[in-house]
């Protein structure tokens, strides 16, 4: 008998991410225990004060050596929470972020009717966060989802299925739009729009677990926009919208893009943070 409990091995573990320069440590820390305890985070509540056995602490042991690596929280726990959905998360795709959903709530600001029969298609879809989170919100809805990753697609797929909306959306294995034809009424896309120089900067989560072709946006990390805007103006409908992610720093460049690509109304979207963080465009109005 260790004489520790669950709370302290708690306190101790949360020290540990701490010191490996972890922010969130004890949350992460928290949501490990819960893993490692296999049970409900209500009966974990009422164990708090008991000893761990010891299989659950070799488990808690070994998610805290992990973690401790810095390895991210959604890559050990093999699942991300985005939107109301809980999705699955492996190294082939980018962990949805919260900054992502500033997009979610642009595009139902943009349609208050949540019966209209929306054709929306997303580009880059990764794990299908975007449009899995858009068609649970738009019954009637279908969508179109391309990703340039055979495994991200498959990852796609995955949540679609566990989401129960796999009826509702296509998954294509294409550059970008290539190929498709449309009309659509709503296009959505998260690109990569990491400068290439920036990237090994990052968090040891993001450049050595994420994978680089969902981060690396050219040179100058705004490459993939101007023929996305391209495309949209292709294949919206009149008065369709096209909602774009941009990183905090775009939006001069997104306003610059925009009009040269024809956009008749730009709109600059900031996160909670108070980022720029969506470019909203429209072809026609
Ligand atoms: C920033 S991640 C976004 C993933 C997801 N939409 C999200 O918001 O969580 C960018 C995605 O773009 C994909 N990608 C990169 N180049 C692409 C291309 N030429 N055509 C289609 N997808 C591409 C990557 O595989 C990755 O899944």
């Amino acid at each position: 008998m260790s004489g520790l409990t669950r709370s302290d091995r708690l306190r101790l573990a949360a020290e540990r991410l701490k010191a490996a320069g972890i922010d969130e440590a004890a949350d992460d820390a928290r949501r490990l225990l819960l893993a490692a305890f296999e049970g409900s985070p209500a009966r974990l509540l009422t164990e708090m004060a008991s000893e761990m056995p010891d299989a659950e602490l070799e488990r808690f042991d070994a998610l805290i050596g992990r973690r401790e690596q810095r390895e991210p929280l959604s890559h050990i726990l093999g699942t991300q929470p985005f939107w109301t959905l809980e999705l699955k998360v492996t190294r082939d795709v980018l962990t949805p972020r919260a900054d992502t959903e500033t997009l979610i709530e642009a595009a139902l600001a943009a349609y208050p009717d949540r019966r209209a029969p929306l054709r929306i298609l997303d580009i880059a879809t990764g794990s299908g966060a975007i449009i899995l989170a858009l068609l649970s919100e738009f019954p009637n809805a279908t969508g179109a989802a391309t990703d340039i990753s055979e495994a991200a697609l498959a990852v796609a797929q995955e949540n679609a299925d566990l989401t129960g909306l796999a009826d509702r959306v296509s998954f294509q294995h294409q550059s970008w739009a290539d190929g498709l034809e449309g009309p659509f009424d709503l296009l959505v896309s998260n690109p990569p729009y990491i400068a290439t120089a920036v990237i090994d900067e990052l968090e040891p989560e993001v450049r050595a677990y994420e994978p680089r072709m969902a981060l690396e946006g050219g040179r100058t990390g705004f490459e993939p926009y101007p023929h996305l805007f391209a495309e949209a103006s292709r294949l919206l409908v009149p008065g369709g919208l096209a909602l774009f992610e941009i990183g905090y720093d775009q939006g001069v460049r997104a306003r610059e893009a925009a009009s040269e690509a024809g956009a008749k109304e730009t709109r600059i979207l900031k996160d909670l943070a108070g980022h720029d963080r969506v470019v909203s465009l429209r072809f026609s109005v």
